[in-house]
């Protein structure tokens, strides 16, 4: 049976990722610190299955990732764990170059030392595959090409920077001592279980508590949005034929303005859970940018589709539904997450925020 060592696969989309996994027998050996964003919840459909090992420890706890390697023996390591939310890394970078920088950094050292002692077919098929994201090529305006692979990077947040500079230690790793890397560069997810930190599922929750739906700026920066469980399906393809040393973008053909996203999510929440107070949309309250605001992501997907024959098989619009129902039928999990320490972040990003002028 094929094993691999994940890490953050307590998050949103490592636990996504690791029920793919284990759907496809994958065992799994699960890494995960347990920060705010990791949530055991998350993986409450493997509790009682065997094939799924979780370890709560650091990428950086070179000590710990050195005896899960020589203990389970993976045939990969995919590695999601990280510090995510752009608006988090504004107010502590640290936490993100500790992270996404010193903690990869650490995990590509230890996998190498582990993996050059490995017998010759062994290390050949080997992977070390690192998530990454589109927000590490910067910022496009409209009329923009697409984010390419050859597109030079740019980024333009702690977050981003972060993780660029994790993306040039694994192709380091890879050119200098032969590692098996790929590296795949994601738009925008979404889907069940994504921490209400992020823009859908804040919108969501806010929304069924009459709360403020804060919109930065006008609105008017644009994503492209993929479905998580899409994202899985194109990382495992990617483990399956991709080229080591190579990278893949990954999007979802799914370029939306934020207001319009907020709509969406109105109009949803009005059809499957209406208000008596009148439209969601009431409570759309435009406030202070964020700064630094990338204006537009947009991916070039081309290469993952002709050489690797993956395409989204989610359409936006379906999936936010899909989605929202998600959120108004697992109330539990809703409530678990809404700790005294997401209250907290609550406070702290929105509470100087003001209305914009
Ligand atoms: P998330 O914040 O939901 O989950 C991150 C997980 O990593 C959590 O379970 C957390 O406990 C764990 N973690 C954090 N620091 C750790 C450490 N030092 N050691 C071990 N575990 C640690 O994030 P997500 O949205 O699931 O994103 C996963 C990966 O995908 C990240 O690398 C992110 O940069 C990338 N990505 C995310 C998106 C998106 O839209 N969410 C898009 C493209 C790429
Ligand atoms: P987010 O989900 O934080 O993802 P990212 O910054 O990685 O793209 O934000 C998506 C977009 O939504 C981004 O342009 C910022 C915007 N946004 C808001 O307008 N209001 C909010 O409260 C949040 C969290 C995000």
């Amino acid at each position: 049976m094929a094993c691999q060592l994940v890490t953050g696969g307590a998050g949103f989309i490592g636990s996504c990722y690791v029920l793919y996994a284990r759907r496809h027998g994958v065992r799994v050996i699960n890494l995960d610190k347990l920060t705010y964003a990791g949530n055991m919840d998350n993986l409450d459909a493997l509790r009682d299955d065997t094939g799924h090992i979780f370890v709560r420890g650091d990428i950086g706890n070179a000590e710990l990732v050195g005896h899960l390697l020589q203990q389970y023996h993976p045939d990969a390591v995919v590695n999601f764990a990280a510090e995510s939310h752009v608006d988090r890394s504004i107010v502590d970078p640290e936490a993100f170059v500790r992270t996404n920088v010193l903690g990869t950094s650490t995990l590509l050292r230890v996998v190498r030392e582990w993996w050059s002692g490995l017998a010759r077919e062994e290390a050949s098929s080997f992977r070390f595959l690192h998530i990454s994201t589109d927000e590490v090529y910067g910022t496009l305006q409209v009329g923009d090409k697409p984010f390419a692979e050859t597109t030079p990077y740019s980024p333009n947040s702690p977050y981003s920077a972060s993780k660029a500079a994790a993306d040039h230690l694994v192709h380091a790793f890879h050119e200098t001592y032969g590692l098996p890397t790929l590296l795949t560069n994601c738009s925008n997810n979404y889907g069940p279980r994504q921490f209400p930190e992020k823009l859908i599922p804040l919108m969501i929750l806010n929304a069924l508590e009459s709360k403020p739906l804060p919109v930065y700026g006008k609105g008017a920066n644009i994503r492209d949005w993929l479905h998580v469980e899409d994202h899985c399906a194109a990382i495992a393809r990617v483990l399956e034929a991709g080229q080591p040393g190579r990278k893949y973008n990954i999007g979802g053909h799914s370029e939306r303005a934020n207001l319009e996203v907020v709509r969406a999510v109105c109009e949803i929440l009005d059809d499957m859970s209406p208000s008596v107070s009148g439209p969601h949309a009431r409570l759309i309250t435009f406030v202070t940018d964020r700064p630094g605001h990338d204006f537009r992501y947009a991916i070039d997907s081309t290469r993952i589709e002709e050489e690797l024959g993956w395409k989204p098989e989610y359409d936006f619009d379906s999936g936010l539904r899909e989605t929202v129902r998600w959120y108004l039928d697992n109330s539990s999990w809703v409530e678990n997450v809404r700790s005294g320490a997401y209250r907290q972040w609550l406070t702290l990003n929105y509470g100087d925020r003001g209305i914009a002028e």
